[in-house]
C-alpha cells in the first residue's frame, strides 16, 4: 500500500464493496460492540444454538470425557469467554493442560486468568493466534498427553469448504497422532426455525448486522446512513445456509475512505454465511482432512450436534 500501513479491514471493505454482489467477511462483525451484541443474541428466545449446545455438553460431558481419556491436553480454537470448556474440564479425568487460542490478546489473558482461579491445578497456556492461521507447532510439543481440540459454537459453519479443509488439516498436524477433536455443528432444519433465529423480534440480530456500517463509518471514514439500510436473513436452500445481508432501501451513493460506491434500491451487502451441515457431509469433509467422525451427541429434536473426530 502506498501509505505503507496495513489495514486489512479497509482492504476487505474496499474490495468487497467493488464486487458485483457486494460482500464483507463476517469476522469484521465482531468489534467490541458486535461481540457484546452477539452475547445478547445467545440469550434470545429464537436463537436456539447456544442453549442447545450447552444442554448437550452438560448432558454428555461424561461420555465425552470417557471418549477422550485421562491426562489430555485440551486446545480450544477461537476461545471466547471459556464458559463451555469448563463443562468439559469438570468432567475430564486429570486433564494435563488447557490451551486457549484466540486472536484477542487482552480478552484471552483475562479469560485465562479467571479460569486459572477456579482450576488452580491445571496448566493453562494461552496462545494468541487467529484460529485459521494457527501454528501451534511450537506451543504444543512440550505438553505430553493426548491432544484434543475443542471448537464449540458451530463457528465452523461460517467457513467455506476450502477453509474447513485447511483448518482441519492444520489442526490434525498441530494436534498430532492420537489426536481428537470435539466440534459443535448446527444442523439443517426448517427455515421456520432458522429464519427467526437470525431475524429476531427484538431486532438484536439486526443491530448486530447494522453495527458493521457504524464500524465502517467510524474506522474507515464512511458515510453510511443507518436509516437507509435494513437487516435481512435469507435461507439459501441450495447452499444449506442462512445468509445475512444489509439491504439498501433506496438508490444511493456511499463514500468510504474517499471512494464512492453506488447502491440501487434493494441491492445488498452480503455479510455472513451460517452453514447448516449434516453429520454425513461433515464426516466426508473430516475424512478428506485425515480425521474420522467417531461419535456424535445431539438433543432430542436434533437441532444441534456435538461431534468427536479422531485422527485417522
Ligand atoms: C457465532 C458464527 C456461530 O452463525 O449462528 C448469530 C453468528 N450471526 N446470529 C451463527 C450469528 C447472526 C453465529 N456464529
Amino acid at each position: 500500500m502506498d501509505s505503507g500501513e496495513e489495514n486489512p479491514f479497509l482492504d476487505d471493505v474496499l474490495e468487497g464493496l467493488a464486487k458485483p454482489q457486494k460482500a464483507i467477511p463476517s469476522r469484521w462483525l465482531y468489534d467490541a460492540k458486535g461481540s457484546s451484541l452477539f452475547d445478547d443474541i445467545t440469550n434470545l428466545p429464537e436463537y436456539y444454538p447456544t442453549r442447545t449446545e450447552l444442554k448437550i455438553l452438560r448432558t454428555q460431558a461424561g461420555a465425552m470425557a470417557k471418549a477422550i481419556g485421562p491426562g489430555a491436553v485440551i486446545v480450544e480454537y477461537g476461545a471466547g469467554s471459556l464458559v463451555k470448556v469448563r463443562i468439559l474440564l469438570d468432567a475430564l479425568d486429570a486433564p494435563a493442560a488447557f490451551v486457549p487460542v484466540d486472536i484477542s490478546a487482552s480478552h484471552l489473558q483475562s479469560a485465562a486468568s479467571e479460569l486459572k482461579e477456579d482450576y488452580s491445578d491445571l496448566v493453562v497456556e494461552p496462545v494468541v493466534s487467529d484460529f485459521m492461521a494457527s501454528n501451534l507447532g511450537h506451543a504444543l510439543p512440550d505438553l505430553s498427553g493426548r491432544k484434543c481440540g475443542f471448537f464449540p459454537g458451530s463457528t465452523v459453519g461460517n467457513l467455506q469448504d476450502a477453509d474447513i479443509q485447511t483448518f482441519l488439516k492444520t489442526a490434525r498436524t498441530d494436534l498430532g497422532d492420537r489426536a481428537c477433536f470435539i466440534i459443535g455443528l448446527d444442523q439443517p432444519k426448517s427455515p421456520d426455525i432458522l429464519v427467526p433465529a437470525y431475524d429476531d423480534a427484538q431486532g438484536v440480530t439486526a443491530a448486530f448486522n447494522l453495527n458493521l456500517l457504524t464500524r465502517i463509518n467510524r474506522e474507515l471514514d464512511g458515510d453510511f446512513d443507518l436509516d437507509a439500510f435494513e437487516h435481512e436473513a435469507r435461507w439459501n436452500s441450495v447452499q444449506s445456509r442462512i445468509e445475512m445481508h444489509l439491504k439498501s432501501l433506496k438508490d444511493q451513493r456511499v463514500i468510504v475512505a474517499g471512494k464512492p460506491f453506488d447502491f440501487t434500491e434493494g441491492e445488498t451487502i452480503h455479510t455472513e454465511n451460517s452453514r447448516k451441515i449434516s453429520l454425513d457431509s461433515f464426516a466426508t469433509m473430516a475424512e478428506d482432512a485425515g480425521w474420522s467422525l467417531t461419535r456424535s451427541w445431539t438433543d432430542e429434536q436434533e437441532l444441534f450436534a456435538v461431534m468427536m473426530l479422531e485422527a485417522a
